[in-house]
């Protein structure tokens, strides 16, 4: 389903009207690292449902609501509950979300994600950086005519995470001594874990960690020009020679285990920005 500039401004509108002028800092909370609200002094909650345009989230362990209010100092949105290819959503639906907080004024995103650590020398419950994405992904949301007043037909992608706010991150890991490994992230559609053989795959082509979201926020938020950084939390270890069953629970289980360094760190960004 396409959705036009006029659209999204609608979107935007909507939600300025309900109260929210001009969110510094965007966040997208992933798959049970939802824990970062409770240290945001909440101003205004909005459903999406009631917000036009949006789609309204289906997976039980996300809550689908926009969070506005103060973290660190700064004035921030937060999306609690994201959109994912596997729900069925078109790419231009999962990423109206980041193209609307960029019209609402947001000048930095923060996204996290659990994913699954295909680099074996990263242990599960730690978190790494993105430093770089593949798109394994079968649909781009840019795909279509170009939506000239958002950003350039042919984006560069040579830097898809913001150096500066990676370099801030790192140092904040090593001030509140939290593990933070980086690597390369590729995105899958899902919703099934993978295979051995594509856990092999995966790694061969040169990724560290491998999940089902961030690589379409993170496309149109460098086609927008939007500084962005994301965080993995990661849940299981994916050695294709020594692989075992591995349930939701258990992911939502070890992401809720690492939620409070990933927490502290995102706060300690949030406050240098
Ligand atoms: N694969 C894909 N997505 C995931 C995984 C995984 O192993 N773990 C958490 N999200």
């Amino acid at each position: 389903m396409d959705i036009s500039f006029k659209q999204m401004q609608e979107s935007a509108a909507f939600i300025q009207s309900a109260g929210i002028d001009k969110p510094q800092v965007g966040i997208i909370l992933g798959t049970g690292l939802g824990g970062l609200i409770k240290d945001i002094t909440i101003q205004k909650e909005i459903d999406y449902a009631d917000i036009p345009h949006f789609p309204v989230s289906t997976v039980e362990s996300h809550k689908g609501k926009l969070i506005y209010g103060e973290l660190a100092g700064k004035s921030v949105l937060a999306m609690s509950g994201r959109f994912h290819y596997y729900e069925g959503y078109s790419m231009q639906q999962i990423t109206l979300p980041v193209r609307v907080m960029k019209l609402l004024g947001v000048q930095n995103l923060l996204i996290s994600n659990a994913a699954g650590a295909v680099n074996l020398r990263y242990k599960k419950g730690t978190l790494m950086l993105l430093d770089d994405h593949i798109n394994l992904l079968p649909e781009n949301p840019l795909t279509g005519k170009n939506i000239d007043e958002l950003g350039p037909r042919f984006p560069d992608m040579s830097q898809p995470f913001n150096k500066q706010l990676n370099e801030l991150m790192l140092a904040a890991a090593k001030e509140e001594a939290v593990v933070l490994h980086q690597g390369v992230y590729a995105s899958v559609p899902g919703p099934n874990l993978e295979t051995r053989a594509e856990y092999r795959y995966i790694k061969s082509i040169g990724s560290d960690a491998v999940g089902m979201s961030t690589v379409p926020e993170v496309i149109v938020a460098n086609h927008m020009g939007l500084p962005c950084i994301a965080v993995s939390v990661l849940t299981d270890e994916c050695d294709p020679d020594n692989l075992h069953p591995v349930s939701l629970q258990e992911i939502l289980d070890v992401a809720a285990s690492a939620e409070k360094g990933l927490i502290k760190l995102f706060k300690r960004l949030v406050a240098q920005l």
